[in-house]
């Protein structure tokens, strides 16, 4: 993949990536901002992070006050080493604890809770401040980046994602393509349906199926857009 040279656009711009479960959010959102040289925000981790944290200390998504107090008193960091991305929770490396099955299906509820998507909008937002930004979730173009350059939208079939979860992590699990089918399904209408920042496509947003694309076909067409975004904010 070519790598685009740092400063070769006019300015540093933010890309906000959303969409369901699986849709190749996050191995697309780390290509483009190695291209660009630009800060990778997985916000998916940091939800994920709360849910296990929470789970831990055995508070319940229903107990809005105590999680408050707890999210709170988290410290929550995301450090890019050779390896990719680390989610480190007061400093406890929980990259591969937050992708187990029981955080993933508990994430969504934790998710819905307003003080702790007020806490993490707020960090977000304080990461993203110095520009020169790829992060992906469920509510970045529509709440915590409104104005970013460029949004994407990117999406694929429940079956492709699927599929691709279980080439993932799925197989060597002991799950079935359905029952990832199912929990997919289950996890996208739950963020869809909630009343706080659901999942949904910003009015500005660029959708991308990604169905039959590779990684590095979306990849490419972003950064296609990228390009074209930062020439255009540059003469902002
Ligand atoms: O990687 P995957 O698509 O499975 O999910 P993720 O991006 O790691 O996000 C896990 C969960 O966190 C989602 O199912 C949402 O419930 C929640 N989330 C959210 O509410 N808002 C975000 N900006 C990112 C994730």
């Amino acid at each position: 993949m070519t790598k685009i040279a740092q400063g070769s656009s006019p300015r540093r711009i933010a890309i906000a990536i959303d969409g369901p479960a699986g849709a190749g959010k996050s191995t697309v959102a780390r290509m483009v901002a190695d291209r660009f040289g630009y800060v990778y925000i997985d916000t998916g981790a940091m939800y994920r992070a709360v849910a296990l944290a929470a789970l831990r200390a055995g508070v319940g998504p229903g107990d809005s006050g105590e999680l408050e107090r707890l999210v709170s008193g988290l410290d929550i960091r995301l450090e890019t080493g050779d390896n990719g991305q680390r989610v480190l929770l007061n400093g406890e490396d929980v990259t591969g604890e937050i992708r187990s099955r029981e955080v993933t299906a508990a994430v969504p509820a934790y998710a819905a809770v307003p003080a702790v998507r007020a806490r993490l909008v707020e960090l977000q937002r304080a990461m993203a401040k110095a520009g020169g930004v790829v992060m992906d979730g469920r509510d970045i173009g529509t709440h915590v980046l409104p104005d970013a350059e460029l949004k994407i939208f990117l999406t694929a079939s429940v079956r492709e994602r699927a599929r691709r979860r279980y080439e993932e992590s799925g197989r060597a699990q002991g799950l079935t393509l359905e029952m990832l089918e199912r929990e997919i399904a289950e996890r996208d209408r739950l963020d869809a349906s909630r009343e706080i920042a659901p999942l949904v496509k910003a009015e500005d947003a660029i959708v991308l199926d990604t169905t039959s694309l590779t990684a590095e076909e979306a990849a490419d067409r972003i950064a296609m857009l990228a390009e074209r975004a930062a020439l255009g904010a540059g003469g902002a």
